[in-house]
């Protein structure tokens, strides 16, 4: 999709965008290690690397469950994703126990990076927030400390006409952002 930019920008980053629709071709351990390998060299606070991964692959008992924990928006088009996984968050500094308050934001860097190596390899992520909290916790048994974040798509792009709607139109939508002026200023 041709996005249009005042400045030029990365083409990885230019690239990546959240689809919905997935092609049945499957996703590989290998390129599944690659991309959490993207994810592993991001910045954190301390080098905390507070993000912890759990994937599943198509076809799986744990692609079910973990898909059983997606808001019901999300459901239909996340069916034919080759992945699915849960990014979650370790709450506290583990050298000192102490409340680590960037854990998050580490998460979304890690995530964005996730997302770019994905995109070098022609694997397209989409990342969501609609999810059952508690059912993730749950089913993945975590302990108060750890924390999910958000749950994530993966694959190779498919055909948006395979989609009913309403992913069917936004596949087709034109992507907008903000402009620089609105949240950018020069002191
Ligand atoms: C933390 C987070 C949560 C999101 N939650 C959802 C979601 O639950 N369902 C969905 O379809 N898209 C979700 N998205 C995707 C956004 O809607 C999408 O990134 C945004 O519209 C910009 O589009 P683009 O990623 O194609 O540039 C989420 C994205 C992020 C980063």
């Amino acid at each position: 999709m041709e996005l249009e930019t005042k400045y030029n920008i990365h083409p990885l980053l230019e690239k990546r965008w959240s689809p919905r629709a997935f092609s049945p071709k499957p996703v590989t351990e290998e390129d599944v290690n690659e991309i959490f390998s993207g994810a592993s060299w991001a910045p954190s606070a301390m080098n905390e690397q507070p993000w912890q991964y759990v994937y599943a692959l198509r076809g799986t008992s744990g692609f079910d469950t973990l898909w059983d924990c997606l808001a019901t928006g999300n459901q239909p088009w996340t069916k034919n994703a080759a992945v699915l996984f849960v990014a979650l968050q370790r709450n506290t500094y583990e050298k000192n126990g102490r409340l680590n308050k960037l854990a998050m934001h580490d998460v979304g860097m890690a995530n964005a990076q996730l997302l770019l190596q994905a995109g070098a390899k022609d694997i397209y992520g989409h990342l969501m927030g609609g999810f059952e909290n508690d059912k993730v916790i749950e089913v993945l048994n975590l302990d108060e400390n750890v924390s999910p974040v958000c749950m994530g798509a993966l694959g190779y792009l498919g055909n948006a006409d395979s989609l009913e709607e309403p992913y069917r139109s936004r596949e087709k939508a034109p992507r907008t952002r903000k402009s620089l002026e609105e949240f950018v200023r020069r002191l």
